[in-house]
């Protein structure tokens, strides 16, 4: 929890656990962790027994005496046939074992709720149907079935919620889909699994499952949401602009906030005067004008990331930092 906080990343408290994996939270977890088990332990049986034997017959036929010569051993047929013909059923009993699970989280049931999930350098942006923006923070209703549709804006990412037992690419330029039923009302942890650049390891959300009317309620406050300067601190935070921003003047590499409003710039495409105006452009298209001694590149663009009333709070947020 406290190392959660040094970390930047979301506090999701204990995860209840069995001794492998986190709690089952969705209706497809069941089965993917029956194929997950039958097949380690298949594995862990074979091992025990073939190290075993290993072991015993290396003890077995050990050289006694100095220049003994090896038994002479011929080829046999049924064993050869056994342990091929064996370990073939072994292998086709756990394809099946996983079959059904696999095609049941594979295709989608027909009236879903679809949720876009943009992933970029290094965070997750959820889009609700009704235009809702949540940015690192998924909330879920229980017993919904719900459907991901995920992009990416620059690199490769992977959508990974170990308590749903689902992953999934998300790729740049294209979409790739995923579905699951949320059982438990929980909060649990999204993680990338795509090795994407400095900060994968702290790429995560949180995930936060209610039930349908806590849902609705928490929808609804979204969208008469006012556009404050605390408001905008929140945002600040959970778009993870303090990784590069500190607002103290902290982070290092993108130029300080506190006391931007207002300030004189140089820029490589002249000085400007930090106003709204310059603001808005330098979050939503940040290449426009980068300040000087800074890397262009680095920040990514909140275009389409970020709606205009999180864009009004984060810019009533900047003012404030005198
Ligand atoms: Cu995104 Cu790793």
């Amino acid at each position: 929890m406290i190392l959660g906080s040094i970390l930047n990343r979301p506090d999701v408290g204990e995860i209840e656990h069995t001794f492998w994996l986190p709690n089952q939270g969705t209706s497809v977890a069941k089965d993917v962790d029956v194929a997950f088990m039958a097949a380690m332990w298949v594995s862990v049986f074979f091992f025990v027994v073939i190290v075993g034997a290993m072991v015993y017959f290396a003890w077995k036929y050990r050289r006694r005496t100095e220049g003994e010569s090896t038994s002479d051993i011929h080829d046999n047929v049924k064993l050869e046939v056994a342990w091929s013909v064996i370990p073939l059923v072994i292998v086709v009993v756990l394809f099946f074992v996983g079959l059904k699970g696999y095609v049941n989280a594979n295709v989608p049931p027909g009236d879903t709720y679809d949720i876009h999930v943009q992933a970029q350098k290094w965070s997750w942006t959820f889009i609700y149907p009704d235009g809702t923006i949540s940015p690192n923070k998924l909330v879920l209703p229980k017993g919904r079935e719900i459907r991901v549709i995920l992009s990416s804006s620059d690199v490769l990412h992977s959508f990974y919620i170990p308590a749903f037992r689902v992953k999934q690419d998300a790729v740049p330029s294209m979409y790739t889909t995923l579905w699951f039923e949320p059982v438990k009302v929980e909060r649990t942890v999204l993680m990338c699994t795509e090795y994407c650049g400095k900060d994968h390891s702290s790429m995560l959300a949180d995930v936060v499952i209610m039930e349908q009317a806590d849902f609705d309620k928490w929808l609804d406050a979204q969208n008469k949401f006012e556009p404050t300067a605390e408001k905008g601190k929140e945002l600040y935070a959970s778009f993870n602009c303090q990784t590069c921003h500190g607002a103290q003047g902290e982070g290092g590499q993108g130029p300080k906030l506190q006391g931007v409003f207002g300030r004189k710039e140089q820029t490589n495409k002249g000085e400007v005067t930090v106003d709204e105006q310059y603001l808005r452009e330098s979050i939503m298209t940040p290449s426009a004008k980068v300040v000087k001694g800074y890397q262009d590149g680095l920040m990514p663009p909140f275009q389409g990331q970020m709606k205009e009333p999180q864009l009004m709070a984060i810019i009533a947020y900047l003012k404030s930092l005198k």
